[in-house]
Formats: structure tokens, C-alpha cells, sequence
């Protein structure tokens, strides 16, 4: 009784956003992950042609200035934190066909050649713009990198695009005594030519690809589709895709200086993934990005990147001649606890807490129970969370299996009957139904629709086994011919509804599969039920959450999130300046965190200059019993004379850092503005080194 006709089989491209190579993957980023990965498991679960591919984002002015000021290279930072997010995913079962990176050549070749063919087609204008420059770096900032008092409000340090106090927005130029947050130097303003995608042009095609529908759906949801009536009324303007050296990213053609925007090859990124992947499963790479293609091209997105995804994207791939999405699906912001996620609450959850706390399967499950096919925020209460996951998951669901299990081993020789009446049949059937709907519903991406239906179907299962009170049955030889019918029958539900649970639980469900000594699930095999098979014992599927775990990590979270810098220390290559005026905001931290700094009075035995820094002091510091090298961003304030013999305050139980000169052992302390106000903290006469600072 098969209720699943077979399906045309589709061949389908899946994408999530990449993420950024500067900041560690958390429960916000998840929301997306999670969602996609649900999805792309359940088309590959119906037998589809699925492919799942990501990347890293690795370009941009903020990786390149993290890569300094880690004193490492931007490809060395990268290529950790790709690693990092590889295994944050893999913890989370997100499960691409490939995680890569956009600084590779697959994307510099198919960036550059999208760019040339966009400007053969006449859609890219030069012209000349006035920026802020960074006269001691040598740069051109980007807005964020800019830092000044409030034109309106008159708060200090607020950022170049608008004020964090009173909520205007403004440009950079209108900031009172801007100043670099690079190197806390006055920008001076400078003239630069761009270049410039014309939006404007598109808006026609743009128009009719909005319309557009792949089987009657169309691109956008309804919320996205009104966004972006909003900006076509508001009119599409150009769009500035250059930027000038230095840079982390790939150069225009013939237009030495000049680099592509990391918007502009960052969704390239997409089909740089999948180009690769291509290369190795010998799939036609061409075939699936030509205009004509019969494949799918599915990208999911938060609600922040929708102007990147909805229209740049579209029309750059569209006039460069290649094939366009047939559904952007755009999801909501996750809140915490009804709140914002924020460093200060403990509520700014990375994944790597979590996974330290707590089952990854929950959150999936938890998320997988909130997600609807609209951009709505979504909130992840834990107490929510914890009920969630006892009541209905554990409680509903595993319950099932664990409460027929124990009678087939121990009464039945771990055996289904080999046959049943009508009546179980028919409970079964109706499980069997359910399919249809339920996946419509992932589909849809109506997941939390598709969670209800589900955990319906387990309330039903649970009702049918308190009815038959089979513990009853167990107690009385003549009735056990029924207790194992009503065990098969259980088990054939439990079954289903891992099936149906499948997309959102790949671990619990593998689990299930080897205990009940079956293939991996596919969708089709709804129809089918199991008798006459024998099965596993047996084995814990999954356990109570328990909120003393929930507040371990919530703990530990606010732990990590404080800030671990001592009193302004003199930074190595992001300017002592810009960090001292950025100490204005409230954080705090506690007295634990401060005994874990150990000061100690060193003795400056020898300074040197740092060739190819024109900022750092390589300095030779005398513990008394040991001695350490320490770069320090001094060199503005101090000559290396100057320094040589004296006694100065540092932490030395800083880890080492790897720095592009060498490795640095510590930090020596300093206070001051920057330039030439910067003073290094000296110890009184007296003080001997390797004394303790208390
Ligand atoms: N690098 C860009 C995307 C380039 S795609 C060609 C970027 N990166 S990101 O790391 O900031 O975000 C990656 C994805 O995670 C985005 O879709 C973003 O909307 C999503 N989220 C980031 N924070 C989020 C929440 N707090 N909640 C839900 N989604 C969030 O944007
Ligand atoms: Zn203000």
C-alpha cells in the first residue's frame, strides 16, 4: 500500500549564506544552517538530485585589518577560522556537499569573467568619489572604520554611518573630529575613481524576475517581493563595486589598483563551490548555470542580505549570461529570551558553547519547531527550549520506542510478529498517510506546521499504547499474543514518525536505524511495513535536558564574552588610540578575571626597530628570571634610546601571539590617546623585576 508515487527526480542546487571568515559561527548564523540543511535532507531523503554548498566569505577591508591585527596573513586567518566553521557545522550535522572558500580561483576566474561581461554589456560606469583617508595607513576607510562625536546627540566614538546613542544616520564626512579607527589618526578626505554597477538599468528584467515562478512559486516570499516594490519606487541606484588597494580580494581587470567589491564575489562564491564540487563528482558545471538550465537554484538568506540577494545578484547573473534563482528564501533574525543577542546578557550563544552544553539534535529539533516560510525573528526561549525537548521530543516521541522495545526483546526473541490484524493495519495506515502532508510541508518550508502534524501522530501513538496498557498484558502468558501485535504496531508507528523526523534529527534517526536493524530511511519507504524482522535491544535515543545544563552555559558563555583586556595596553598594530576611546562602553569585569592577569615589573633591556613596521618596538624584557620578547606600538612615543634600561609594567601571562615580525610573549602596559601622548606605565624607584603588580 504504497501512499508515495514515485516523483519526477529534480536536480537541485542548495545554498546558505557564507559566512563571514572573521567571527566565529553562533546560534543566530544556526537559525540558517539549520533550516537549510532540513530542507536539502529532506529533498535528498525524497530520492532528488540535491547538491548543499557554502564557503566561506573571506574578502573585505575588516578580514584584511583583523589579519594585521593579529599580526598574522589574511590567507593565514582565513584558513583557521575555515577549519573552525567546518567543525562547528559538522557538530551541528550540517551536512554540505562542499564547504569552501571564496578566496580560491574557481571564484576569482568566474568573478572576473562575470564583471568583464558585465562591462562588455555597457553596465559598468567609472567615476570619480570623495572618501576619508587614512593618511598614516595609507587607506581609504570604509565607513565602519571611521569614528567621531555624534552630529546630533554630540556622543563620542560612534562609528562613520551612524550614531549608536541617538539612532541618526549620517555620513562619515559629518562626524565632529572624525578620527581612524585603524590608526586614530584625522582622516583627510581624497578623491578616488569607482567603479559602478547600473543597478538602475536592470530594474525592467528585475521586474519580470520577480514574477517569475518555478512551478507556479514564485522568487520571493510575499514580505520580500513588497521590500522590494519599496526600492523600486525609491529607484535602484548604482552600485559601487570597486575598491581601492590595499585590499584583500580580487583585482578589476585592467584596472590596476583597483579590487571587486567582496559583495560582488561573494555570491559567486556559491557557484565557485559548486564548480568545484562539479570538478569532483563529474557533474557539468556549465550545464546547471546556463540560462536555459531544467536545474534548480534554491538560495537561503537572512532578512539583512535581501538587497545583495534579490537584486544585485539576480541581474549581475542575468547580464553576464548566466541562469537565475528560482527561490531566494529569506528567514528572520533570532532573538534570546525575547531579547537581541547580546555580549553583555550572555545571550550572544556561540556554537562552540553550546555544543560543549548541550545536544546539538535540540537545537534542531527547537528550531526546526519555531520555523515557518516567512521572515519572521525567532526567538529561542530556553525555558521554551527545555519543555520542548523533555515534553514532546523525549517525551512524546523516543517514549514510544522505548516503552514497546523492552517487551519484543525480552518476551518475543526480539522479533516482529509476522503478521497483523486489520484493525493495527489500519492505525498504521493512517501514520502512513500522513507523508503526503507532511511533506508538503517541508517543502513549503513550513517546518514548524510540519513538527505539529508530527508530534500529533505521537500523541496518537502514545493514546493507542495507554489504551492497550500492554504493561497489563505482559503480566498474563494468554495475552501476549496481542502484546506482540500491539509491540509491532508501535514500533511500525515509531518507525514512520522517524522517517517523517528525519530531516530535522539525522542522529536519532541513524540510531533507529540500527536499532531497528533497517536501510537508512528513504521517503518512499513510508508505504512499506516492517513484520516478520527482527531487531536491536534497545539503547537510550536521547535524554531530559536538564536546565542546571542551559545555565552552565549560559555561564560559561558570559565567561568568554567578557572583555579580557587589562587597563589600555599598548596594541600592536590597531593603533593604541582607537582602543583607548573605544574603552567608553560599560563592560566590566570580574574580580576572578582580573586575578587571572599576572603584572609583573620588567626591565627594558634592549629595544630595536622593527623593519617594515612603522609603528612597533621590539623589546627584550627582563623578568629578573627570564626573559621575553614583546612587540610593542610605542614607537611613536618612544625612541629605542629612550627606553633602553627602564623599568615598565607588563602582563606575562599573556598566550604568545604570532605576529608577522615574530612571536610576541606578552604585553607591556600604557595609557594615553596615541601618537606621541602614549606613557608606558613606570614602577617607582625600588621596584625590582619580576615583581608581582598588585
Ligand atoms: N558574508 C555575508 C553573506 C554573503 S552571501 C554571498 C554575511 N555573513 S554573516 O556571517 O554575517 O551572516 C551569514 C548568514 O547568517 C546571513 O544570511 C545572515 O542573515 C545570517 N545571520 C547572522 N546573524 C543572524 C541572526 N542573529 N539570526 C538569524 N540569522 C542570522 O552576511
Ligand atoms: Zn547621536
Amino acid at each position: 500500500m504504497t501512499t508515495t508515487e514515485p516523483l519526477p527526480r529534480r536536480r537541485i542546487l542548495v545554498t546558505s549564506a557564507l559566512p563571514y571568515a572573521n567571527g566565529s559561527i553562533h546560534l543566530g548564523h544556526l537559525v540558517e544552517y539549520i533550516q537549510t540543511d532540513i530542507w536539502v535532507r529532506f529533498q535528498k531523503l525524497r530520492g532528488h538530485e540535491c547538491y548543499y554548498v557554502c564557503a566561506d566569505d573571506t574578502h573585505g577591508t575588516p578580514i584584511m585589518l583583523r589579519a594585521q591585527h593579529e599580526g598574522i596573513t589574511p590567507e593565514q586567518l582565513i584558513e583557521r577560522v575555515h577549519h573552525e566553521h567546518k567543525a562547528d557545522f559538522d557538530a551541528f550535522a550540517v551536512d554540505f556537499d562542499n564547504y569552501y572558500s571564496t578566496n580560491a580561483d574557481e571564484n576569482r576566474v568566474l568573478a572576473q569573467g562575470i564583471y568583464r561581461r558585465l562591462r562588455d554589456a555597457g553596465l559598468i560606469d567609472t567615476r570619480v568619489i570623495e572618501q576619508f583617508y587614512d593618511p598614516e595607513r595609507g587607506m581609504f576607510l570604509p565607513d565602519r572604520f571611521i569614528k567621531g562625536e555624534c552630529p546630533k546627540c554630540h556622543a563620542l566614538d560612534q562609528y562613520g554611518d551612524g550614531c549608536e546613542v541617538c539612532g541618526t544616520t549620517y555620513v562619515p564626512t559629518e562626524l565632529i573630529n572624525p578620527y581612524s579607527a585603524v590608526s586614530g589618526a584625522t582622516p583627510v578626505t581624497r578623491e578616488s575613481e569607482h567603479y559602478f554597477f547600473k543597478l538602475g538599468q536592470c530594474e525592467a528584467f528585475l521586474r519580470d524576475w520577480m514574477r517569475s515562478g518555478n512551478g507556479g512559486r514564485p522568487p520571493l516570499q510575499p514580505e520580500a517581493a513588497n521590500k522590494l516594490q519599496d526600492w523600486f519606487e525609491a529607484g535602484l541606484r548604482d552600485w559601487d563595486i570597486s575598491r581601492d588597494a590595499p585590499y584583500f580580494g580580487f583585482e578589476i581587470p585592467d584596472a590596476p589598483g583597483k579590487y571587486l567589491y567582496v559583495w560582488l564575489d561573494a555570491p559567486v562564491g556559491y557557484m565557485a563551490s559548486f564548480e568545484n564540487l562539479a570538478k569532483r563528482r563529474g557533474l557539468d558545471f556549465a550545464a546547471w548555470w546556463q540560462p536555459d538550465s531544467n536545474t534548480e537554484l534554491h538560495h537561503f538568506i537572512g532578512k539583512d542580505i535581501l538587497y545583495f540577494h534579490a537584486l544585485f545578484w539576480p541581474a549581475t547573473l542575468h547580464f553576464s549570461g548566466y541562469r537565475t534563482p528560482n527561490q531566494v528564501c529569506v528567514h528572520g533574525f533570532l532573538t534570546v529570551n525575547g531579547q537581541k543577542m547580546s555580549k553583555s546578557r550572555g545571550t550572544f550563544i556561540t556554537a562552540r558553547t553550546y555544543v560543549d552544553h548541550l545536544d546539538p539534535e535540540y537545537l534542531r529539533y527547537y528550531f526546526a519547531a519555531k520555523l515557518n516560510e516567512r521572515i519572521e525573528d525567532i526567538d529561542l526561549n530556553f525555558d521554551d527550549y527545555v519543555a520542548r525537548v523533555n515534553s514532546n521530543l523525549v517525551g512524546k516521541y523516543v517514549n514510544i520506542a522505548s516503552r514497546s522495545a523492552g517487551f519484543v526483546s525480552k518476551l518475543f526473541d526480539a522479533r516482529l510478529c509476522d503478521t497483523l490484524p486489520t484493525r493495527d493495519l489500519k492505525l498504521i495506515e493512517s501514520f502512513q498517510t500522513a507523508a503526503g502532508t507532511i511533506a508538503d510541508l517541508y517543502e513549503t518550508r513550513q517546518f514548524s506546521e510540519a513538527v505539529k502534524t508530527i508530534m500529533a501522530l505521537a500523541d496518537q501513538a502514545n493514546e493507542h499504547i495507554d489504551a492497550a496498557r500492554p504493561w497489563e498484558l505482559a503480566k498474563d502468558p494468554e495475552q501476549h499474543n496481542r502484546l506482540h501485535e500491539l509491540c509491532t504496531t508501535h514500533l511500525n508507528l515509531f518507525r514512520l514518525l522517524t522517517l517523517y523526523l528525519k530531516p530535522i534529527l539525522p542522529n536519532i534517526s541513524r540510531k533507529v536505524e540500527t536499532f531497528l536493524r533497517i536501510d537508512p530511511l528513504r521517503w518512499s519507504d513510508a508505504g512499506d511495513i516492517l513484520l516478520a524482522h527482527a531487531i536491536d535491544t534497545y539503547q537510550h535515543l536521547a535524554k531530559r535536558v536538564d536546565p542546571a545544563q542551559v545555565e552552565a552555559m549560559l555561564e560559561k558563555n558570559r565567561e568568554n564574552m567578557k572583555p579580557s583586556k587589562p587597563i589600555s595596553s599598548a596594541p600592536s598594530s590597531s593603533g593604541a588610540a582607537a582602543q583607548n576611546k573605544t574603552t567608553a562602553s560599560a563592560d566590566t569585569i570580574d574580580f576572578d578575571s582580573f586575578a587571572k592577569i599576572d603584572l609583573r615589573v620588567a626591565r627594558i633591556s634592549k629595544a630595536e626597530a622593527v623593519e617594515g613596521a612603522d609603528k612597533l618596538l621590539r623589546l627584550t624584557l627582563d623578568l629578573g628570571d627570564q626573559t621575553r620578547t614583546v612587540f610593542a606600538g610605542i614607537k611613536s612615543a618612544y625612541t629605542a634610546a629612550q627606553l633602553e634600561g627602564r623599568l615598565t609594567v607588563m602582563v606575562a601571562n599573556l598566550a604568545p601571539r604570532k605576529m608577522r615580525f615574530g612571536v610576541s610573549e606578552g604585553m607591556v602596559l600604557a595609557a594615553g590617546p596615541g601618537g606621541k601622548d602614549i606613557w608606558l606605565l613606570s614602577p617607582d624607584d625600588g621596584a625590582q623585576p619580576g615583581m608581582r603588580v598588585k
